[in-house]
């Protein structure tokens, strides 16, 4: 039996919400954007959500709605997908790398003490496959720093660490509903903020600086009223068509993240019992989001290992190869591999299994059977 490494868990429910949308005036953001905004600022115990086309987009508007340009700092881990740093540039600023905890893969204090500088200006912190980073661990080496702490979130609507949430105890928080995504809609986004100032601005931004959106602006035949540009913004606003197929998946997402957790803990148990295999660590105060499951192989056997797999029609990933070892990071950051050891290691030895609500026992059976069989055939260390 072949187990593809990624199903979406979309109904009937979500369909029918895209199908209404079509068959209304309204396409671009407006209603359906509002109601999914409401939902998750209501799970998150934020007060402010602003959906985006893209986390990358949520990323790039936060940093803007900082102040954070030309000239500024921010720590970026050196473990992540290359978004998280490129949105820095594309704001102007420079992102700076810090070499991950080796438990978790996630930036920790360690990593960004050995980063700060006197320009730095944010930090953003990535919840690496669904486990918070440790923001109080980095608020406090922060000190009295003015620096904003940036959650990247892409991984973690679900998750959270000694009780506290995505964009509870931080400046913002940036989501992905990319296709793989817990929570999604192909592509898009959202950002969630405390402060209301920020977020009106944020809100701005994510369309043209304009101080009116298309929602505000569109009054049927009952006239027409001006609007006017306040700021350089950016074009991230989520059509109500993608939004349609958020809202019914927010009340979904508690009860798919329990199953994700108990596949997710059945795999740990297997690759606990390999020997030269690891794993993340989840910390025993953590509620991980579970969005990967995650294996780490023997060192010097990931890609064969990723080759022995997909030969059993495994469906796997890579989450992925660290930033310095991808060409033009390495190129236009200057970063030598050398100097972000943790991060490159975990390039050169992760892989995701599939992992997905729908996933049954039996098709984990057959990935675990796959992956034990694997290991087995691997040299000896
Ligand atoms: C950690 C991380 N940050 C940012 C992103 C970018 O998300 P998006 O594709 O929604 O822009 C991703 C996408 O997979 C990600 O994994």
């Amino acid at each position: 039996m072949a187990v593809e490494f990624y199903r979406h868990a979309l109904r009937e429910e979500d369909v029918q919400a895209v199908v209404a949308v079509l068959r209304s005036t309204f396409l671009t953001t407006g209603p359906q954007c509002r109601e999914v905004e409401a939902r998750l600022a209501a799970y998150l115990g934020v007060p402010h959500v602003l959906t985006m086309t893209s986390c990358t987009a949520a990323l790039e508007v936060a940093l803007r709605a900082f102040g954070v340009g030309p000239g500024d700092e921010v720590i970026v881990p050196a473990f992540t997908f290359v978004a998280t740093a490129t949105a820095v540039l594309h704001a102007g600023a420079t992102p700076v790398l810090a070499d991950v905890d080796p438990d978790t893969g996630c930036l920790g204090a360690a990593g960004v003490v050995r980063a700060l500088t006197p320009r730095t200006r944010c930090v953003i912190p990535v919840h690496l496959y669904g486990q918070m980073a440790d923001l109080e661990a980095i608020r406090a080496v922060l000190g009295g720093r003015k620096v904003r702490i940036l959650e990247d979130a892409a991984h973690c609507v679900e998750g959270t660490l000694r009780g506290v949430r995505p964009g509870q105890a931080s400046d913002a928080a940036a989501f992905s509903f990319y296709a793989t995504k817990n929570l999604t809609c192909g592509e898009g986004g959202a950002l969630a903020l405390r402060d209301p100032d920020l977020a009106e601005r944020a809100r701005r931004l994510r369309q043209h600086g304009m101080t009116a959106s298309a929602a505000e602006r569109y009054q049927g035949t009952k006239g027409y009223r001006h609007w006017d540009v306040v700021d350089l913004g950016v074009k991230a606003n989520l059509p109500d068509v993608l939004a349609a197929l958020l809202v019914h998946q927010v009340p979904r997402l508690d009860a798919q993240r329990v199953r994700r957790e108990a596949l997710a803990r059945r795999y740990e148990a297997v690759i606990d019992a390999l020997p030269g295999w690891g794993r993340p660590m989840v910390r025993a105060e953590a509620t991980s989001a579970y969005h990967l499951a995650t294996a780490w192989a023997p060192r010097g056997h990931r890609d064969a290992v990723l080759a022995a797999l997909a030969e059993r029609e495994i469906g796997v990933a890579v989450n992925w190869r660290a930033l310095p070892q991808l060409t033009w990071v390495r190129e236009a950051l200057h970063a030598d591999p050398a100097d972000f050891p943790v991060a490159c290691e975990l390039g050169d030895r992760t892989l995701s299994l599939p992992l997905w609500p729908d996933l049954t026992d039996a098709q984990q059976d057959e990935v675990i059977a796959a992956l034990r069989a694997v290991a087995r055939g691997l040299p000896r260390a």
